[in-house]
């Protein structure tokens, strides 16, 4: 893998950077917190995504960029012979990142484009980084740590303890096993500590006798009661038989009882004929009787027709009569009243005498006075004359008016006896309406009953026969009923012992279900003693597994030292120029060196020489994890090596990574220390502006 360029876009301290990566060895300096280390945070970033950043996503991007812009790192390497370009941009509201290899987009999507630079790095971020990635801690800690933390360190470094995760991981599983098999194996026992099969098989053998007991039992009832089903059934033959016969002998009564009663309607009909007969014969004679009276009466209506016009005829000239009268009457009154008048006014002119004064002109009378009373009584004279005349013509009018009263009366008398006459005939003729209305019934009933008895035709019934039928009849109903008695008594015989049976068969399966459900529990425990054995099984898998990735792990440790040493030992050897040719590890992965055909502990040596053999072995540790991923990374970043060298030491340290130029095309030193860049081809220099933001220059 040879790295071309990356460009930052507000990651970390960077608003914008573009790096072009040189070959050999590139010095990376600025003053602590510039943002060096960033710089290959962001390669992690690019290619590994948010598992790589040292916090969380969210505080990656640029403090006081604005919140529309993204944060963006864009990766070019090689690898394989092939151009990659992986681009990863957050922003607040999504994040994407893209890979493109050879300009062709190959993933799309975070996940995607990890899985894939995964797999095509053949390790995960962790591997990655502990074969391209050194930092001063950890050369530190090589040198200066006690032996029980050096050595978890480098193995953990090589990757020894995803092995001890697995054999925890086992050693867990079969934790759980064991303890699933202990309430497995507590599950089989009783209370009193024993295999509760046991029990179980004796309470199964208890029931099975009982069983048999109520199987038996059931077979003699059964026996029984296929006895007994016969006897029935020829009962049953009997009594079908008699009901047979009762109910033929029944059809045969009913037949005559019919025929009896259309006897008797015959009889009847014929009584009923003759009554009516006889009745309409009586009608029709007083009928005739009525008629003959009502001929007397012939002509009523109209003689008291003219009656009574007479009447009227008479009333009126009586009341002409009345009316002439009553004139007569009142004018001769009227006279009576002017004759008193006349001799009232006659006495007071007498009173008065002749030497009266005239009331209107004042004169004496004299002669005048004689004049007036001749005159006056000529006067009542005259008028006593008319009234006599008048009293002639009254007693006229009284004679005629007697002789129409008298009329009028003997009419009246006339008209009385004619009305009576006259309801007499009404009551004639209302009877004559009725007889009729009898007859006429009458004969309507009898063209009815004559035709119902037309329709009876001839009937004859014996009665001596029927009654015999009847006898007959109630006998066998007797014996019918006794036949059916006993065939009742007998089948309720039956049902009883039906029910028992049921009672008996219900008891045998309420006994089998009991056994049944035993042996569901005894199977459950075979079950139990089955997954006992599988799980057994499993456990001693799971132990001997233990034992393998143990000794698995013990022969990689114990390969991993000789190995780690060669490799350290070639390091170091092209690192002192050959000086020495030999890193020795000891059990706690101390550093011992060979000189001069013996081996002597880190401390006899300078602290150069000490720095560049902790360092040899950081590199072989690099070298074993890309190998064992079976890729090879043609570049190393190494993060503030130096520690507290002084010049001339860190001055040979770059001299002697000169020597490792044709393991690595790419040496990325890490140093805050400025001097160091003297002893460089390639400088990239990262530096602060007064914002604090930086930015890259390159030399
Ligand atoms: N999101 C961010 N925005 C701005 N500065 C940041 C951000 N995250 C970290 N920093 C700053 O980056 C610096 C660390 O950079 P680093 O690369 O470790 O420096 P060095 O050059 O010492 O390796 C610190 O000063 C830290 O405050
Ligand atoms: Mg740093």
């Amino acid at each position: 893998m040879i790295l071309r360029s990356l460009s930052l876009k507000n990651f970390r301290k960077f608003k914008s950077a573009e790096i072009e990566f040189p070959d050999g060895i590139v010095g990376i300096i600025g003053l602590n917190g510039v943002g060096k280390s960033t710089i290959f945070e962001a390669l992690a970033w690019a290619l590994y995504g948010s598992i790589a950043a040292r916090t969380s996503v969210s505080e990656i991007k640029r403090v006081g960029a604005s919140p529309s812009e993204s944060c963006k790192v864009e990766l070019n390497f090689l690898f394989g012979g092939n151009d990659y370009r992986v681009v990863r941009e957050v922003n607040s509201k999504s994040s994407n990142a893209t890979l493109v290899v050879n300009g062709k987009t190959i993933a799309n999507g975070s996940e995607g484009v990890n899985k894939y630079i995964e797999k095509l790095l053949g390790m995960d971020y962790k591997s990655f980084f502990t074969s391209v990635y050194a930092k001063q801690k950890e050369l530190n800690v090589l040198s200066a740590m006690r032996p029980h933390e050096r050595r978890p360190l480098i193995l953990g470094m090589l990757g020894i303890d995803a092995v001890d995760d697995i054999i925890k991981n086992i050693r867990d599983d079969a934790k759980n096993k064991k303890n699933i098999l202990d309430r497995l194996r507590i599950e089989l026992l009783d209370e009193n500590g024993k295999p509760k099969t046991e029990k179980l098989r004796r309470e199964i053998e208890d029931l099975t006798k009982e069983k048999e007991k109520i199987s038996e039992e059931l077979h003699q009832i059964e026996e029984k009661l296929e006895r007994k089903e016969k006897e029935l059934l020829v009962l049953e033959k009997k009594r079908k038989e008699k009901k047979l016969r009762y109910e033929d002998i029944s059809k045969s009564v009913e037949e005559l009882e019919r025929r009896k009663e259309k006897y008797l309607r015959k009889k009847n009909l014929e009584d009923e004929i003759e009554k009516i007969k006889k009745k309409i014969k009586e009608r029709k004679d007083r009928l005739k009787v009525e008629r003959e009276k009502a001929v007397k009466y012939e002509g009523i209506e109209e003689e008291i027709g003219k009656v009574e016009d007479k009447i009227k005829e008479i009333s009126s000239k009586l009341d002409a009569i009345k009316k002439e009268r009553n004139e007569k009457e009142a004018f001769k009154e009227y006279k009576r009243k002017e004759i008193l008048e006349i001799e009232k006014r006659k006495k007071e002119i007498e009173k008065l005498g002749p030497d009266a004064k005239c009331p209107t002109c004042e004169r004496v009378l004299k002669n005048h006075y004689y004049n007036i009373l001749e005159k006056i009584s000529k006067e009542i004279k005259k008028i006593e004359k008319e009234s006599s005349v008048l009293s002639e013509q009254i007693k006229k009018i009284e004679e005629k008016q007697d002789i129409v009263e008298k009329e009028l009366d003997a009419l009246q008398k006339r008209n009385k006896y004619l009305s009576e006459e006259r309801r007499e005939l009404d009551k004639i003729n209302a009877t004559i309406r009725s007889l009729l209305e009898e007859i006429e019934e009458g004969e309507k009933s009898l063209v009815e009953k004559s035709r119902e008895l037309e329709e009876i035709k001839d009937v004859s019934f014996e009665k001596n026969e029927y009654e015999r039928k009847i006898r007959e009849k109630n006998k066998v109903y007797e014996e019918y009923q006794l036949v059916l008695e006993e065939y009742n008594n007998k089948k309720d015989e039956n049902n009883r012992l039906k029910l028992e049976l049921e009672r008996a068969k219900g008891n045998k399966k309420l006994l089998e279900q009991k056994i049944g459900s035993i042996k569901g529990q005894i199977n459950d425990l075979e079950r139990i003693k089955k997954r006992i054995g599988d799980e057994t099984v499993d456990l001693e898998y799971l132990q001997l597994l233990v034992d393998i990735m143990s000794s698995f792990r013990t022969d990689l440790i114990s390969r991993i030292r000789p190995m780690l040493s060669a490799y350290a030992s070639e390091f170091f050897e092209r690192l002192t120029d050959g000086k020495y040719k030999l890193i020795e590890l000891d059990e706690d992965y101390n550093i011992k060196i060979l000189d001069d055909g013996k081996t002597y502990g880190i401390k006899r040596f300078s602290g150069g020489e000490e720095d560049l053999a902790n360092l040899c072995l950081r590199l072989a540790i690099s070298e074993i994890v890309s190998e064992r991923a079976d890729r090879q990374f043609n570049f190393i970043i190494l993060d503030e090596i130096f520690g507290s060298q002084d010049s001339i030491r860190r001055q040979n340290i770059i001299q002697a990574l000169n020597a490792l130029s044709s393991k690595f095309r790419q040496i990325f030193l890490i140093t805050h220390i400025e001097d160091i860049k003297n002893f460089m081809e390639n400088v990239i220099h990262v530096i602060e502006n007064e914002d604090g933001t930086s930015y890259i220059k390159i030399e």
